[in-house]
């Protein structure tokens, strides 16, 4: 038997290496390698005459005009979030991983997802490591359910193929054999194989069988989508380890109290990045969200001070959101702030912004900042907005009408920001006409002193 090679296996990033080391060259984290005896390869069962087609084209330089490709038709689902995501469907023989953290939604999403395409008549293989067929069977009927209230669910679908297998090389032998028109892994990191050393989850393990899927998949021209879970700890292989081996990377994000699941992709070799999709986790699934507003605007806030409304833009995508925010004097040497849904840095210096510029004493109250419906705001656009939301509260005037769009810069002077038309036009749309922007006024003094003046008229 040939001698088994010896290889350093960082745990964060995957970077290998024939000697021991203690800091990654690659990533930097330290302590992270851990060895690993590759055995000499057991045939793995996959070697059809795909695979030597696959070897002929790569074997022989071809002219760049001799090439031709099947106008990549993509697979459309029923959720257009989910296509325009994708940019636009499912790319024939491409390679898709759908990260998140455990139990945010993704094999829900990716079960409604398989559960529409059948329905459309394509065959669908889905594998799982992490659960059995009866389990899978159990979420797919919580699922169907909903669908045959709404009464959409014409025809039965008999095209929807489960495995409960964790093993790769077996498991490529049953895509092989099958041909199905998309499969999908869940998850990646319960994938483990006699060829490689180490745990299922670990990264020798997970980038062993991401490698077979994949080939498997540009070999038979058949799309996959990976499932890769999200873990704080390197000690399991993140999907960062992933992220190039495959052609689009979609991150599902949301917190567990919240029901607002956002979808984002990464990374994308056939459509534009940066794009969003909005999902709402119900008792029957998850449910698209075609109008956000419906859930990031709070109905019952008339005449409340605290509350002002943003335009955030989430890739192509400008929608409003509601900031809201509470300002009490406080004994405290150390004033408290309280940030969810936005960034605590941006915070203090936006309020270090309104103390100095606009002489607002924030220095002796305890300021608390939300974005409603549990949204992850990063967008710069939303400065002028929770500088407002702070200031509605600190001088108690109602402001819930009104829309803040623009940058704050540490001068305290309002900055153009991107799509600012786009933005506008989304709040006008619903019927707001109270917008303040860097184009209806220069400093961020100008509009407090404005908004403060007007309820000193309004109360004479
Ligand atoms: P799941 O798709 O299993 O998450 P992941 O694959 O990302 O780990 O989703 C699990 C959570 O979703 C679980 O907490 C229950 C909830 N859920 C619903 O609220 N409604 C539903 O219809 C389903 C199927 C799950
Ligand atoms: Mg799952």
């Amino acid at each position: 038997m040939a001698k088994p090679k010896i290889s350093f296996v960082c745990q964060e990033c995957g970077y290998d290496t024939p000697a021991f080391m203690g800091k990654c060259p690659e990533c930097g984290s330290w302590n992270s390698f851990k060895e690993f005896r590759q055995q000499s390869l057991k045939s793995t069962g996959f070697s059809s005459s795909s695979q030597t087609v696959l070897s002929q084209q790569s074997a022989k330089p071809q002219k760049l005009k001799d090439i031709v490709y099947s106008n990549t038709s993509r697979i459309q689902s029923e959720y257009q979030e989910l296509n325009t995501v994708m940019g636009g469907g499912i790319v024939q023989g491409s390679a898709t991983l759908l990260a998140g953290d455990p139990g945010v939604g993704k094999s829900t999403l990716l079960l409604q997802l398989c559960i529409s395409l059948a329905k459309a008549g394509k065959k669908i293989l889905y594998i799982s490591g992490e659960e059995s067929a009866e389990q899978i069977k159990m979420r797919a009927d919580r699922v169907i359910l909903e669908q045959k209230k709404k009464k959409n669910f014409d025809q039965d679908f008999d095209s929807l193929y489960l495995l409960s297998l964790s093993n790769p090389d077996d498991a490529i032998v049953h895509i092989d054999e099958m041909k199905p028109d998309l499969f999908v892994i869940d998850s990646i990191q319960t994938m483990q194989s006699e060829n490689v050393a180490g745990l299922s989850g670990s990264v020798p393990q997970v980038r062993y069988a991401a490698m077979q899927y994949i080939r498997v998949a540009k070999a038979l021209k058949i799309p996959v989508i990976l499932v890769g879970h999200v873990t704080k700890d390197g000690m399991v292989a993140g999907p960062m380890v992933l992220s190039h081996m495959v052609d689009t990377v979609l991150f599902l994000e949301g917190e567990k109290i919240t029901r607002t699941r956002i979808l984002r992709s990464l990374k994308n070799r056939f459509g534009p990045v940066d794009e969003v999709g909005i999902f709402l986790m119900d008792e029957e699934g998850l449910k698209e969200v075609t109008n956000p507003e419906q859930i990031f605007l709070s109905k019952k806030t008339e005449n409340i001070p605290g509350t002002v409304l943003v335009v955030t833009m989430e890739g192509t995508r400008a929608f409003l959101v509601e900031i809201q925010s509470l300002a009490v004097s406080t004994r405290l040497p150390m004033p408290r702030r309280v940030v969810s849904g936005v960034d605590q840095k941006r915070v203090e210096l936006l309020l270090a912004v309104l103390q100095k510029h606009c002489k607002l004493p924030v220095d002796s109250m305890d300021i608390f900042v939300n974005v409603a419906g549990g949204l992850k705001l990063s967008d710069p656009g939303i400065d002028l907005g929770i500088c407002l939301a702070i200031y509605s509260s600190v001088r108690n005037i109602p402001m819930n009408k009104t829309v803040g769009i623009g940058e704050v810069g540490l001068l305290g002077e309002l900055r153009d920001i991107s799509s600012l038309e786009k933005r506008m036009k989304e709040a006008s749309k619903l019927g707001l006409t109270d917008i303040v922007t860097p184009k209806t006024h220069r400093f961020l003094a100008q509009v407090l002193l404005e908004r403060g003046s007007q309820k000193e008229k309004e109360e004479v």
